[in-house]
């Protein structure tokens, strides 16, 4: 991160020179006066001006490269076998809109799309890149290939909706503000097949998003196969919010979706919540239960009322197995273990189980994250915490949040009257819940991550995540309409500089994604206050 700090001073350094630093206008910014009511048009926003999320430098200069029958990708003479992989899936992503049949060539010498490595690519970090573009051709230059497939993202929004075209000359070069740009996807409260997730991963992928937090079990449903404890997914997945059929993934689709997810460098971050939210699994087993009793499956809404047994011995059998199934399962570092809502744990209870439940993960080789009520107990060393308040959340809850980012605990932040996608937009929202407020588009993005809670540093912000719980989302519909075209902005919260940030010029960049959006087929909320179609 301190890198990647140094490397964000230095384009905003470039920025003080007066070279263009994320060229969106400024408000106001307008084309001639068409004499049309309410005002001049704004004129159109080039190519490099419409980027979302912003990049942290970009500017268009000089004559540009014909994207058309000729063009071929070039990974390199002696391009590694994923930077071969990185040209490739960008040459299936650009194959469907443009018509053209872009093959992957080796060698760097001749015109057409580059995929360069290279270690000294100044002002890219880990997971930023450089992308220039000139008669010859569009050059994409990192120092990693996370980076390349990155500009790759960037390359499909210079190019036209569908069909060929000119991009303009130009360079940019880009960074994260965050390294943890993430989304969560709820599958308990309703089930969804992998090809939705996989879907919403292409999704957020665009957007330079790049963790997937999924919660697999909650009350109402337990999502993926454990081989220990079976009956957690074949009796405990069987239901859903409503009286569905719910089901679950086998461990062979959930090793398909972490792969899937990482060719797009995306990692899966799984959550089993606990000591609360576990009654999917308490009707499964009868001894997890303090009374030895199974309760019936649970279809409704509400929260709060289940509970492991704490003082029982065989609560943390069941919580080592199953994590360290899930470990095994998961290539990336963090398991997250919930924490929220534990209403019918006692606070002594819930500290003493947290502290089990962290040392299990700890024991399977993984970095804990949980809800920010974690911090009211004891968070382990580097445990993470999730923040999922609200404008009205207590002072000293927000006050629990800020002492363990500053004692080194990095934060999340995913408030939810900012964040939470399942939040209705206003009060003409068919699916979602209000009980944060409503959130419109404007609210979710106009809010600075780094100063978001009093007296936490932003050096503390791990980076943004942007939930979406499902216990009104039943369907792909309702899912893309809640979570477009919010995501997008929270997406940019997590990736673009400071200085990049403000609702007037984000408004307009936003628009500009219409078209793309349209062309996923997605139904987007189209939002009152952000100018489509102009
Ligand atoms: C939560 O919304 N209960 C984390």
């Amino acid at each position: 991160m301190r890198v990647l700090r140094r490397t964000l001073g230095t384009l905003l350094a470039l920025g003080a020179l007066g070279v263009c630093v994320s060229c969106t206008p400024a408000r106001g910014d307008a084309g001639p006066d068409d004499g049309r009511p309410g005002g001049p048009r704004p004129a159109a926003l080039g190519p490099y001006e419409r980027l979302v999320p912003a990049p942290a430098s970009a500017r268009a200069d000089g004559p540009g490269y014909l994207f058309g029958a000729g063009t071929v990708i070039r990974t390199g003479a002696d391009a590694s076998e994923e930077v071969r992989r990185v040209g490739e899936l960008l040459a299936e992503q650009l194959r469907g809109p443009s018509g053209l049949p872009l093959p992957v060539v080796d060698g760097q010498d001749g015109d057409g799309i580059r995929l360069l490595l290279d270690g000294a690519a100044e002002g890219t970090g880990e997971e930023g890149y450089r992308l220039r573009t000139d008669p010859t051709g569009i050059t994409l230059t990192a120092r990693t290939p996370t980076g390349l497939f990155h500009a790759g993202q960037t390359l499909r929004q210079l190019l036209p909706v569908r069909g060929t075209g000119t991009v303009p000359g130009g360079t940019v070069t880009d960074a994260p503000r965050f390294a943890y740009r993430g989304a969560m996807v709820d599958v308990a409260r309703h089930f969804f097949p992998l090809e939705q997730v996989e879907r919403y991963v292409d999704q957020l992928a665009r957007y330079k998003v790049n963790t997937l937090h999924v919660h697999l079990t909650d009350d109402q449903g337990w999502r993926l196969a454990v081989d220990s404890w079976p009956k957690l997914a074949e009796y405990g997945g069987g239901s859903e919010v409503g009286g569905g059929p719910g089901g679950h993934w086998t461990k062979e689709e959930y090793r398909e979706l972490v792969a899937y997810a990482a060719e797009r460098y995306v990692d899966v971050v799984p959550e089993i919540d606990m000591p609360g939210h576990v009654n999917a699994a308490q009707a499964s087993y009868a001894e997890l239960n303090c009374d030895g009793k199974a309760p019936e499956r649970y279809t409704g809404i509400k929260v709060g009322f289940s509970s492991l047994c704490v003082g029982d011995e065989l609560t943390y059998r069941f919580i080592d197995e199953v994590l360290g199934e899930l470990a095994e399962l998961t290539p990336g570092k963090y398991l997250h273990i919930g924490g929220d809502e534990a209403h019918s744990t006692p606070a002594a209870d819930y500290a003493a189980f947290m502290d089990r439940a962290q040392q299990v993960v700890a024991r399977h080789g993984k970095t804990v994250v949980a809800w920010h009520q974690l911090a009211t107990a004891r968070p382990a060393p580097g445990a993470v915490l999730q923040y999922w308040g609200h404008d009205r959340t207590a002072a000293a809850e927000k006050a629990a949040v800020v002492a363990a980012g500053k004692a080194g605990h990095p934060v999340i932040l995913s408030p939810a009257d900012r964040a939470y996608l399942d939040m209705k937009y206003d009060a003409t929202t068919k699916p979602g819940l209000a009980w944060a407020g409503y959130v419109p588009v404007e609210r979710s993005y106009s809010w600075d991550p780094g100063s978001y809670l009093a007296g936490l540093p932003e050096s503390a912000v791990l980076g943004v995540e942007a939930p979406l719980w499902t216990e009104t989302i039943a369907n792909r519909g309702d899912w893309e309409l809640m979570a477009f075209p919010r995501v997008l902005g929270l997406a940019e919260l997590g990736w673009s500089p400071k200085s990049a940030l403000g609702w007037d010029g984000y408004a307009r960049r936003l628009a500009a994604q219409g078209p793309r959006l349209d062309a996923q087929d997605i139904a987007y909320h189209r939002a009152p206050d952000v100018p489509w179609g102009e």
